[in-house]
């Protein structure tokens, strides 16, 4: 299912009422958080006009993937949130299970795995988030996982050391088999630059499945798009 949004900022307030309707469902959601610059502007009006409506202390927040840098390195995923959200909101520490970045990596694969492992409940003997939010690369890749890496996706372990094609950054990515385990999966896709590989997703054109992102259960997703990112559909 698709829905399509003139701006950023209307995405964004249907995501915030989506999310104020969840934690009413459930008051301990645990969500893993997408990156990159999207979720920035969506963040913000999270902070701005749903800060006393959600009850933020009761949300549990995971990342589907994280930068391998410390969290105060602008590249960092929470580091962006904690910028853009966790600054503005009332949330709870012990409710914020960031992927630890400045540890070796291997390290820090290890440690998010038993993280996860620890704290969000197994369905199919597998972690299950209730949401999972992701973001589409103009590449088609998604959480971290890129197309040169697409054997990462079945890997059957839950996290991954993935590598940035262009800047060889390391990262920790969420597997195939966790993001398509979830209970919900949200697509937040923005931007002219998306058009393409949205288009080949949804119309199966081309070779799409080399995309990461077109691997994601397409049941399960729900691709919140602005009018650019769904210029071709
Ligand atoms: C990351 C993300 C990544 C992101 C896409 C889209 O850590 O970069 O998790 O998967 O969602 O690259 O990023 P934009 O929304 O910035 O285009």
């Amino acid at each position: 299912m698709h829905k399509i949004f003139d701006s950023k900022q209307e995405l964004a307030t249907y995501f915030g009422e989506y999310l104020l309707n969840k934690t009413k469902e459930k008051p301990d959601l645990n969500i893993a958080l997408s990156g990159g610059s999207t979720p920035k502007v969506i963040f913000e009006v999270l902070a701005r006009d749903f800060e006393k409506s959600i009850d933020w202390t009761k949300i549990r927040f995971f990342w589907g993937d994280e930068r391998c840098v410390l969290p105060t390195n602008p590249e960092s995923n929470f580091g962006m949130t904690r910028e853009h959200l966790f600054d503005h909101v009332k949330t709870r520490a012990i409710n914020i299970f960031r992927v630890k970045g400045e540890l070796d990596p291997q390290e820090a694969v290890k440690a998010y795995s038993a993280t996860i492992n620890d704290n969000v409940p197994h369905v199919n003997h597998i972690p299950q988030f209730d949401i999972m939010l992701l973001g589409m690369g103009d590449d088609g890749h998604t959480a971290s996982i890129f197309p040169h890496q697409i054997k990462l996706w079945d890997s059957n372990n839950i996290c991954e050391l993935a590598q940035h094609p262009e800047t060889g950054q390391v990262r920790v990515s969420l597997t195939g088999k966790v993001i398509n385990n979830s209970k919900e999966i949200i697509f937040l896709v923005t931007g002219a630059n998306k058009a393409e590989k949205v288009d080949e997703i949804f119309n199966k054109k081309n070779n799409y499945q080399q995309y990461p992102a077109a691997l994601v259960n397409m049941n399960k997703a729900t691709w919140l798009l602005d009018k650019e990112a769904a210029e071709s559909l």
